[in-house]
Protein backbone atom coordinates (compact mmCIF):
# COMPACT_ATOMS: atom_id res chain seq x y z
CA UNK A 1 0.00 0.00 0.00
CA UNK A 2 1.10 3.63 -1.24
CA UNK A 3 1.73 5.87 2.50
CA UNK A 4 -1.08 8.63 1.92
CA UNK A 5 -0.27 11.84 1.50
CA UNK A 6 2.04 12.09 -1.39
CA UNK A 7 1.14 12.45 -5.25
CA UNK A 8 0.70 9.19 -7.37
CA UNK A 9 3.58 10.22 -10.26
CA UNK A 10 7.38 10.82 -9.05
CA UNK A 11 8.95 11.75 -12.04
CA UNK A 12 12.71 11.87 -12.27
CA UNK A 13 14.53 12.45 -15.35
CA UNK A 14 17.97 13.55 -16.08
CA UNK A 15 21.52 12.01 -18.24
CA UNK A 16 22.64 8.34 -17.78
CA UNK A 17 25.35 8.10 -14.39
CA UNK A 18 23.44 10.16 -12.18
CA UNK A 19 21.91 7.85 -9.97
CA UNK A 20 18.30 8.20 -11.46
CA UNK A 21 17.58 4.73 -11.41
CA UNK A 22 19.11 4.05 -8.20
CA UNK A 23 17.54 6.75 -6.35
CA UNK A 24 14.27 6.43 -8.10
CA UNK A 25 14.01 2.47 -7.07
CA UNK A 26 15.02 3.47 -3.20
CA UNK A 27 12.07 6.05 -3.42
CA UNK A 28 9.82 4.15 -4.83
CA UNK A 29 10.31 0.97 -1.93
CA UNK A 30 10.17 3.73 0.69
CA UNK A 31 6.76 5.08 -0.64
CA UNK A 32 5.41 1.60 -1.51
CA UNK A 33 5.40 3.07 -5.41
CA UNK A 34 6.08 0.75 -8.15
CA UNK A 35 9.22 1.81 -10.03
CA UNK A 36 9.16 1.96 -13.64
CA UNK A 37 12.90 2.07 -15.49
CA UNK A 38 11.62 3.78 -19.16
CA UNK A 39 15.25 3.73 -20.28
CA UNK A 40 14.73 0.11 -19.69
CA UNK A 41 12.19 0.44 -22.53
CA UNK A 42 13.80 2.04 -24.91
CA UNK A 43 17.07 -0.47 -24.69
CA UNK A 44 14.96 -3.57 -25.58
CA UNK A 45 13.45 -1.45 -28.35
CA UNK A 46 17.10 -0.97 -29.69
CA UNK A 47 17.85 -4.95 -28.48
CA UNK A 48 14.60 -6.41 -30.27
CA UNK A 49 16.01 -4.13 -33.24
CA UNK A 50 19.66 -4.82 -33.19
CA UNK A 51 19.00 -8.91 -33.36
CA UNK A 52 16.35 -9.04 -36.49
CA UNK A 53 13.72 -9.89 -34.25
CA UNK A 54 11.79 -6.58 -34.97
CA UNK A 55 11.54 -4.03 -37.63
CA UNK A 56 11.39 -0.28 -36.97
CA UNK A 57 8.56 0.12 -39.31
CA UNK A 58 6.02 -2.69 -37.40
CA UNK A 59 6.64 -0.71 -33.87
CA UNK A 60 3.57 -0.18 -32.11
CA UNK A 61 2.05 -0.23 -29.28
CA UNK A 62 0.57 -3.59 -29.60
CA UNK A 63 3.64 -5.29 -30.95
CA UNK A 64 5.33 -4.68 -27.77
CA UNK A 65 5.14 -6.94 -25.21
CA UNK A 66 7.73 -5.73 -22.05
CA UNK A 67 6.70 -6.53 -18.44
CA UNK A 68 9.38 -6.35 -15.10
CA UNK A 69 9.75 -8.87 -12.87
CA UNK A 70 10.30 -8.53 -8.71
CA UNK A 71 13.59 -7.23 -9.21
CA UNK A 72 12.88 -4.66 -12.25
CA UNK A 73 14.45 -6.78 -14.41
CA UNK A 74 13.01 -6.38 -18.00
CA UNK A 75 11.14 -9.69 -19.42
CA UNK A 76 10.53 -9.32 -23.90
CA UNK A 77 8.06 -11.66 -24.68
CA UNK A 78 7.91 -12.58 -20.77
CA UNK A 79 11.80 -13.38 -21.07
CA UNK A 80 14.75 -11.95 -18.65
CA UNK A 81 16.69 -9.51 -21.37
CA UNK A 82 17.93 -7.79 -18.67
CA UNK A 83 21.79 -8.56 -19.25
CA UNK A 84 21.29 -8.04 -22.56
CA UNK A 85 19.84 -4.65 -23.36
CA UNK A 86 22.78 -3.22 -20.84
CA UNK A 87 25.61 -4.46 -23.21
CA UNK A 88 27.69 -1.76 -24.18
CA UNK A 89 26.51 -2.78 -27.47
CA UNK A 90 22.87 -1.41 -26.98
CA UNK A 91 24.00 1.44 -25.24
CA UNK A 92 26.06 2.45 -27.96
CA UNK A 93 23.00 1.96 -30.16
CA UNK A 94 19.88 3.22 -28.20
CA UNK A 95 19.89 6.97 -28.64
CA UNK A 96 19.27 6.13 -32.74
CA UNK A 97 16.36 4.33 -31.80
CA UNK A 98 14.70 6.53 -28.87
CA UNK A 99 15.08 9.45 -31.66
CA UNK A 100 12.31 7.67 -33.97
CA UNK A 101 8.60 9.22 -33.46
CA UNK A 102 6.98 5.65 -34.17
CA UNK A 103 9.12 4.36 -30.89
CA UNK A 104 8.55 6.85 -28.75
CA UNK A 105 4.88 7.31 -29.16
CA UNK A 106 4.20 3.53 -28.59
CA UNK A 107 6.62 3.25 -25.25
CA UNK A 108 4.76 6.70 -24.16
CA UNK A 109 1.55 4.60 -24.33
CA UNK A 110 2.16 1.99 -22.38
CA UNK A 111 4.30 4.48 -19.68
CA UNK A 112 1.00 6.31 -18.90
CA UNK A 113 -1.33 3.20 -18.81
CA UNK A 114 1.40 1.42 -16.61
CA UNK A 115 1.17 4.77 -14.42
CA UNK A 116 -2.40 4.77 -14.35
CA UNK A 117 -2.64 1.33 -12.55
CA UNK A 118 0.17 1.63 -10.29
CA UNK A 119 1.33 4.63 -7.95
CA UNK A 120 4.41 5.33 -9.52
CA UNK A 121 7.88 6.73 -9.53
CA UNK A 122 9.42 6.68 -13.01
CA UNK A 123 13.04 7.86 -14.67
CA UNK A 124 13.62 8.97 -17.70
CA UNK A 125 14.53 11.87 -19.82
CA UNK A 126 10.79 13.17 -20.60
CA UNK A 127 9.05 11.86 -18.28
CA UNK A 128 8.45 15.33 -16.94
CA UNK A 129 7.91 17.42 -19.86
CA UNK A 130 6.47 15.05 -21.93
CA UNK A 131 5.01 11.57 -20.60
CA UNK A 132 3.70 13.49 -17.35
CA UNK A 133 3.94 17.11 -17.30
CA UNK A 134 1.36 17.97 -14.99
CA UNK A 135 2.86 15.04 -12.32
CA UNK A 136 3.38 16.69 -9.07
CA UNK A 137 6.84 15.99 -8.37
CA UNK A 138 9.15 16.74 -10.42
CA UNK A 139 13.25 15.56 -10.45
CA UNK A 140 16.02 16.22 -12.83
CA UNK A 141 19.43 14.59 -11.70
CA UNK A 142 22.91 15.91 -13.32
CA UNK A 143 26.70 15.53 -12.07
CA UNK A 144 29.51 15.85 -13.77
CA UNK A 145 31.04 13.87 -16.47
CA UNK A 146 34.36 12.48 -14.34
CA UNK A 147 31.49 11.11 -11.76
CA UNK A 148 29.69 9.74 -14.26
CA UNK A 149 31.57 7.79 -16.44
CA UNK A 150 33.77 6.30 -12.92
CA UNK A 151 29.81 5.34 -12.07
CA UNK A 152 28.93 3.70 -14.96
CA UNK A 153 32.22 2.41 -15.48
CA UNK A 154 31.73 1.19 -11.92
CA UNK A 155 28.14 -0.41 -13.33
CA UNK A 156 29.62 -2.29 -16.40
CA UNK A 157 32.65 -4.35 -13.73
CA UNK A 158 29.70 -5.12 -11.47
CA UNK A 159 27.88 -6.54 -14.13
CA UNK A 160 31.08 -8.25 -15.91
CA UNK A 161 30.66 -6.23 -19.40
CA UNK A 162 33.37 -4.10 -18.64
CA UNK A 163 35.98 -5.45 -20.85
CA UNK A 164 37.63 -3.21 -23.15
CA UNK A 165 35.78 -0.44 -21.74
CA UNK A 166 38.06 2.59 -19.62
CA UNK A 167 36.66 5.85 -18.16
CA UNK A 168 37.69 7.45 -21.53
CA UNK A 169 35.22 5.41 -23.94
CA UNK A 170 32.26 5.15 -21.19
CA UNK A 171 32.89 9.06 -20.92
CA UNK A 172 32.98 9.14 -24.86
CA UNK A 173 29.51 7.44 -24.77
CA UNK A 174 28.08 9.30 -22.38
CA UNK A 175 28.99 12.47 -24.27
CA UNK A 176 27.41 11.29 -27.67
CA UNK A 177 23.88 10.05 -25.75
CA UNK A 178 23.75 13.41 -24.17
CA UNK A 179 24.03 15.06 -27.58
CA UNK A 180 22.10 12.75 -29.43
CA UNK A 181 19.40 12.63 -26.59
CA UNK A 182 18.92 16.04 -26.16
CA UNK A 183 19.19 17.50 -29.76
CA UNK A 184 16.18 15.38 -30.93
CA UNK A 185 13.22 16.77 -31.77
CA UNK A 186 11.26 14.44 -30.63
CA UNK A 187 10.86 14.60 -26.29
CA UNK A 188 14.32 15.44 -26.04
CA UNK A 189 16.38 14.90 -22.94
CA UNK A 190 15.35 18.58 -21.14
CA UNK A 191 14.55 19.54 -17.69
CA UNK A 192 10.87 20.94 -17.13
CA UNK A 193 10.76 24.15 -15.75
CA UNK A 194 8.88 23.08 -12.51
CA UNK A 195 11.17 20.49 -12.16
CA UNK A 196 13.69 20.59 -8.98
CA UNK A 197 17.66 20.08 -10.15
CA UNK A 198 19.69 18.18 -8.44
CA UNK A 199 23.01 17.91 -8.50
CA UNK A 200 24.55 14.75 -7.26
CA UNK A 201 28.25 15.07 -7.98
CA UNK A 202 29.16 15.39 -4.44
CA UNK A 203 26.40 13.29 -2.97
CA UNK A 204 25.46 9.59 -2.05
CA UNK A 205 22.79 7.76 -3.21
CA UNK A 206 21.37 7.63 0.64
CA UNK A 207 21.70 11.59 0.22
CA UNK A 208 20.35 11.97 -3.03
CA UNK A 209 17.51 9.82 -1.82
CA UNK A 210 16.63 11.99 1.27
CA UNK A 211 16.51 15.31 -1.20
CA UNK A 212 13.45 13.65 -3.12
CA UNK A 213 11.69 12.20 -0.12
CA UNK A 214 12.27 15.12 1.53
CA UNK A 215 10.72 17.69 -1.48
CA UNK A 216 8.20 14.89 -1.68
CA UNK A 217 6.92 14.94 2.03
CA UNK A 218 7.35 18.71 2.44
CA UNK A 219 4.94 19.22 -0.56
CA UNK A 220 2.59 16.47 0.97
CA UNK A 221 2.56 18.44 4.24
CA UNK A 222 2.01 21.35 2.86
CA UNK A 223 -1.47 20.06 1.02
CA UNK A 224 -2.47 18.94 4.04
CA UNK A 225 -2.21 21.79 6.05
CA UNK A 226 -3.81 23.69 3.10
CA UNK A 227 -6.52 21.49 3.19
CA UNK A 228 -7.06 21.68 6.91
CA UNK A 229 -6.72 25.72 6.57
CA UNK A 230 -9.54 25.41 3.99
CA UNK A 231 -11.85 22.93 5.96
CA UNK A 232 -11.08 25.25 9.18
O1 LIG B 1 18.55 5.64 -18.79
P1 LIG B 1 19.21 4.75 -19.86
O2 LIG B 1 20.66 5.06 -20.09
O3 LIG B 1 18.98 3.30 -19.62
O4 LIG B 1 18.41 5.12 -21.22
C1 LIG B 1 18.73 4.54 -22.44
C2 LIG B 1 18.44 5.48 -23.59
O5 LIG B 1 17.03 5.62 -23.75
C3 LIG B 1 19.00 6.87 -23.45
O6 LIG B 1 20.12 7.05 -24.31
C4 LIG B 1 17.90 7.80 -23.85
C5 LIG B 1 16.69 6.96 -24.05
N1 LIG B 1 15.56 7.35 -23.20
C6 LIG B 1 14.66 8.26 -23.71
O7 LIG B 1 14.86 8.76 -24.80
N2 LIG B 1 13.54 8.57 -23.00
C7 LIG B 1 13.32 8.05 -21.78
N3 LIG B 1 12.21 8.37 -21.11
C8 LIG B 1 14.25 7.12 -21.23
C9 LIG B 1 15.37 6.82 -21.97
Amino acid sequence: MAKEGVQDIIAIDGPSGTGKSTTAKMVAGELGYTYLDTGAMYRAVAYLVESGELRVESVHNSSLNLSFDNNNHILINGVNRESEIRDPKISAVVSKYSAVPAIREALTAQQRKFASEHPCVLDGRDIGTVVFPNAKHKFFLTANYKTRAARRLLELQNAGKAEGQTEESVEKNLRARDRADSTREIAPLAKAQDAIEIDTSHLTIQEQVQKVLQSVGEAARCNNSLNATHKG
